[in-house]
């Protein structure tokens, strides 16, 4: 009798390389990217809910008192482009206030751009919307729709703290580079503040960031032909004060061995995969690190307590002599 095939699970090999390179190394660890599978998503959306993550709800806020000053540094009738399309609560704050001709929102997932751009067409007859599908950090062709008009990046989210300092300003000059000198780009950036609240935000009581974090073991096992005992690990959520940065590690409980694609790994009790960094700034550093992307401060503005910033910079003309 002819068995029924499972249904096949699509292979990235990207993906196989990253975990199989990754967990090869000196230090395991894992690009962070691989966490946003369909449920590492639906975790992560939980997440900027909860009471102890205050990121989200501390941005949106802001965003409120951003939108009423920001008509005083941008121009109506130009064009916004987002770099990211997850934040459909927060665009069409932008939209209202800065009343451009164009949307641009750039996103990986055609599913997520297309669900965006919809609630945005909805509410706003008078913005023409025209998604962008690919990822951010590589070269992105803008659409010809917007060319003349004037343009203002948007990166919302503290999303350029997941990446190290070196990769953030070089990520900030290919913003640079895509939106073209004369732009200006509206950017969030989360604070440092006391641990015990960082560590919080990242390790819940509710254990949804755990479940987010461990969720990329479960991604492996379904993916990569690959028998981890999921339970052999425990999600950790450590401040490293040098590098001014939240690490979110998977630690073995134990001693323990499994497989992936034929390849054989051992970890021993306590030794842990390096799964994310969420980089915290202060003021200089905040602004040290735009001006090392290209990006010229203009204004900011700081959460209560200030817990969060969202800066408005500019790309000025390279300049001769200081
Ligand atoms: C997407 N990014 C800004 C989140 C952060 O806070 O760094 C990802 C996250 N990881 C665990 N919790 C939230």
């Amino acid at each position: 009798m002819l068995e029924t095939p499972e249904a096949a699970v699509e292979v990235d090999p990207a993906f196989r390389a990253d975990v199989l390179r990754g967990l090869a190394q000196p230090v395991p660890a894992i690009p962070a990217r691989w966490l946003y599978d369909r449920r590492g998503s639906e975790l992560f959306d939980e997440i900027t809910r909860l009471p102890a993550y205050y990121p989200t709800r501390t941005e949106t806020a802001l965003l409120e008192t951003v939108m009423v000053d920001l008509p005083s540094y941008v121009a109506p009738g130009g064009a916004v482009v987002e770099f990211g399309a997850g934040a459909a609560t927060k665009t069409p704050l932008l939209l209202d206030a800065v009343k451009p001709k164009a949307y641009v929102p750039i996103d990986i997932s055609g599913e997520y751009l297309e669900a965006s751009a919809a609630v945005v067409d909805a509410d706003h007859a008078r913005v023409a919307v025209h998604p962008v599908v690919g990822d951010f950090t590589q070269p992105v062709d803008l659409p010809g729709e917007i060319d003349g008009l004037d343009r203002l990046g948007f990166f919302p989210g503290s999303t350029i703290g997941n990446f190290v300092p070196k990769s953030a300003a070089r990520l900030l000059g290919h913003f640079r580079d895509i939106l073209g000198t004369g732009s200006k780009l509206l950017i969030g950036m989360d604070r440092i503040k006391p641990v015990d609240r960082l560590i919080a935000a990242y390790n819940d009581p509710e254990g949804i960031t755990a479940e987010f974090n461990l969720n990329l073991l479960q991604r492996i096992n379904r993916e990569l032909d690959a028998d981890i005992p999921i339970d052999a690990f425990r999600h950790e959520a450590r401040w490293a004060d040098m590098l001014g940065r939240i690490e979110m590690h998977l630690v073995a409980t134990r001693d323990v061995e499994f497989t992936i694609h034929g390849q054989r790994f051992a970890f021993s009790a306590g030794q842990s995969i390096h799964t994310e960094n969420s980089h915290k700034y202060g003021q200089r550093g905040a602004r040290l690190l735009l001006l090392a992307g290209g990006w010229t401060p203009i204004t900011e503005w700081l959460a209560p307590h200030e817990a969060f910033v969202i800066i408005l910079c500019e790309a000025l003309p390279d300049r001769f002599a200081p």
